[in-house]
């Protein structure tokens, strides 16, 4: 196609010659990667410097006025000449008829390069169009050797959600959801194979509490109609009610009553019992509880699919082996790590770890004084277990940062015990709170309960324009969508480190940048390309040369950025990277409307128009989706 005809056209190359000389250049799925190849050839053959040097020297720039590839000179490790001097001499020697790019200017030591437009069009445009749904993507990232993708892919597990049976839903849950879900994507669209795994809180006395709610107050019916919320009330109720029990028997206490008969019977004592059962997998405890976690996992798995997220794995506190908690303890003994410590055990880092580290790892408890294994002590296992069975490459824990110290001395312990090269392999992906986040008809529950409120402010918002809303087929769904939509850009907007305030209102305005407003900025270019009736066809075969508007060329540059934006997303690990790319993509777009008419325009210029239109749709469509976006086409 187009790059390929180019490269032979300005460097002579073929595609895979190029890859060849520059191994980290794919220009087959990266226009920009032949810019750099070519600039490099150029750059190397007038100063005389290899051309392996020049080529990561060939930058991206903030901002589009700077050009679209800036040189630092001193990254070109010349002696002899100053920086500045090299710049100008480069810039000089540099042809004035170069097919692909301008004659650079210069800025101190910086080199500015930018692209001519009718190259760009007409071998960007085809590329985008050609890939559709991989543009963008970039499977040599993931693979094991890159030059023989036979040796296959690098493994991950992105372990991400993992809320609590019967326990509300909480903001860390939600913000662990979307961030996860979205870097399950990113390292999928980057050839890595993906394990999402969930981890569930499923685990502890608190359950046994609730299966005695349950042969108390349990309704068949509720629990198959919606489980999630069934639970929850008995684990409400069941709670208040052991409450009120404990300062009942406080108070006798305090009387000077004897209490040992009302403990021994109380909820919590049986709670304990019947937690007991379960560790000593009596059959019928188990059971119950077995049901519970089965048939919330279906209620979860409907859930999550509106956010375009299935799991590969359910794992969760309960699947963690008795056994190899023994094994891990011994582990940990033998190796000096933990100790006792009136009856129970701990590890006591600043004993052995040095300096401040050891202080700031503090004192964990692995085991409770009645032998029971505890959060940390699971986490250690489970890891290990991991890793015995996956053999990952890497595994990412997206947890809020309220425990971040938990994973840190998790990290550490399994260095400690001999593992470093699996700690190694380990990385928490922390972020902040939500402030203020309730749904108006009272207590989250799970992700629904924010989901469904979401639905029905948008649902609201979108009522207010009348005509619009007569012209929406089935405005339910579609609110529902855009509620999601809401929620989850509100949440990706700011740096994942950052605290962030809930607010509907905002989050599900048309205007500023917010879910609602990337989907109409989606909904508009498909909105455009139908009313054109062009057939595909039509704009394959579009005279791309036509595109000769600075708009136009806008518009283009800035989609031919999208495959470094996500090379640069995999440093940054932030969805804001993505987002803040596709806020600028659709403001140039949006602001290019009026220069580029469809209507009224001469038959050919439509088609070369709505062919570059439909790039910027690709390009859309893409980044929401990795995003966990659904885009909307009306
Ligand atoms: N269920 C835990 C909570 O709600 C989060 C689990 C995080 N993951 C882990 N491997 N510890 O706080």
């Amino acid at each position: 196609g187009g790059v390929e005809e180019l490269a032979k056209q300005v460097d002579g190359l073929s595609l895979d010659a190029v890859t060849a000389k520059y191994p980290a250049s794919h220009p087959e799925i990266n226009p920009l990667d032949l810019y750099r190849a070519h600039i490099s050839n150029v750059i190397s053959s007038i100063s005389g410097i290899a051309p392996e040097i020049v080529y990561p020297a060939v930058g991206w720039t903030q901002s589009l006025d700077k050009g679209d590839f800036s040189v630092a000179t001193p990254a070109l490790r010349v002696k002899g000449t100053k920086p500045d001097v090299l710049a100008q001499e480069l810039a000089e020697k540099f042809p004035d008829n170069d097919p692909l790019v301008y004659k650079p200017s210069v800025t101190n030591y910086f080199l500015s390069f930018f692209i001519k437009g009718e190259p760009a069009m007409k071998s960007i445009i085809p590329m985008i169009r050609g890939l559709g749904e991989e543009f963008g993507r970039n499977k040599f990232n993931g693979l094991r050797d890159p030059k023989d993708p036979s040796k296959g892919k690098k493994r991950m597990i992105v372990e991400f959600s993992s809320p609590n049976i019967a326990k509300p839903f909480h903001a860390g849950h939600l913000r662990s959801t979307i961030i996860g879900g979205f870097l399950s994507n990113l390292y999928e669209g980057a050839g890595w194979e993906v394990i999402r795994m969930n981890y569930l809180g499923d685990w502890g006395k608190q359950y046994g509490l609730l299966a005695l709610a349950f042969e108390r107050y349990g309704d068949e019916e509720a629990l198959q109609k919606d489980p999630i919320d069934h639970l929850f009330r008995l684990y409400v109720r069941i709670n208040s009610e052991k409450e009120d029990q404990n300062k009942a028997i406080e108070e006798q206490k305090k009387e000077g009553k004897d209490v040992s008969e009302l403990e021994a019977n109380s909820l919590d004592e049986q709670a304990r019992r019947y937690f007991k059962k379960m560790t000593d997998r009596d059959e019928a405890a188990l059971a119950l509880w077995k049901r519970f976690r089965d048939i919330s996992i279906v209620r979860y798995q409907a859930t999550y699919a509106r956010l375009n997220i299935k799991y590969d794995r359910y794992s969760g506190e309960s699947q963690v082996p008795e056994e190899a908690m023994d094994k891990t303890s011994k582990l940990m003994a033998e190796k000096g790590v933990s100790k006792e410590d009136n009856g129970a055990v701990i590890v006591h880092f600043p004993s052995i770890v040095p300096g401040k580290e050891g202080k700031r790892l503090d004192t964990a408890v692995v085991r409770k004084r009645d032998g029971t294994a505890l959060y940390l002590t699971r986490d250690i296992s489970e890891l290990l277990g991991r890793y015995e069975e996956y053999k990952f490459d890497k595994m990412i824990y997206v947890v809020a940062s309220a425990q971040e110290l938990h994973l840190r001395q998790l990290f550490k312990i399994i260095e400690l015990v001999g593992h470093k090269d699996i700690a190694d392999r380990c990385q928490h992906i922390s972020f902040g709170l939500v402030l203020g986040m309730s749904t108006r008809k009272g207590t989250v529950k799970f992700l629904d309960d924010i989901l469904r409120d979401a639905a029905d402010f948008m649902h609201e918002t979108m009522k207010k324009n009348e005509d619009k809303y007569a012209q929406v087929e089935n405005p339910q769904a579609t609110a529902d969508i855009l509620g999601i939509s809401s929620v989850m850009v509100q949440d990706m907007r700011g740096k994942r480190i950052n605290n962030y305030t809930f607010n509907m209102e905002a989050m599900t305005s048309f205007e500023g940048d917010t879910g609602p407003y990337l989907q109409y900025a989606h909904t508009r270019i498909c909105s455009i390309k139908r009313k054109a009736g062009l057939t595909e066809e039509d704009l394959a075969s579009a005279d791309l040369s036509l595109l000769t508007e600075e708009h136009a060329l806008n518009v283009l540059r800035y989609l031919s950025q999208w495959p470094d934006v996500l090379q640069n997303t995999l440093k940054t690990l932030e969805p804001t990277t993505v987002l803040t790319y596709l806020f600028r993509l659709t403001h140039v777009v949006s602001s290019s409307y009026d220069h580029l008419r469809i209507v009224g325009s001469e038959k050919e210029l439509m088609k070369a128009r709505l062919a570059l239109y439909d790039a910027a749709r690709i390009v859309l469509s893409n980044g929401m989706r990795l995003l966990g976006l659904t885009p909307v086409e009306r």
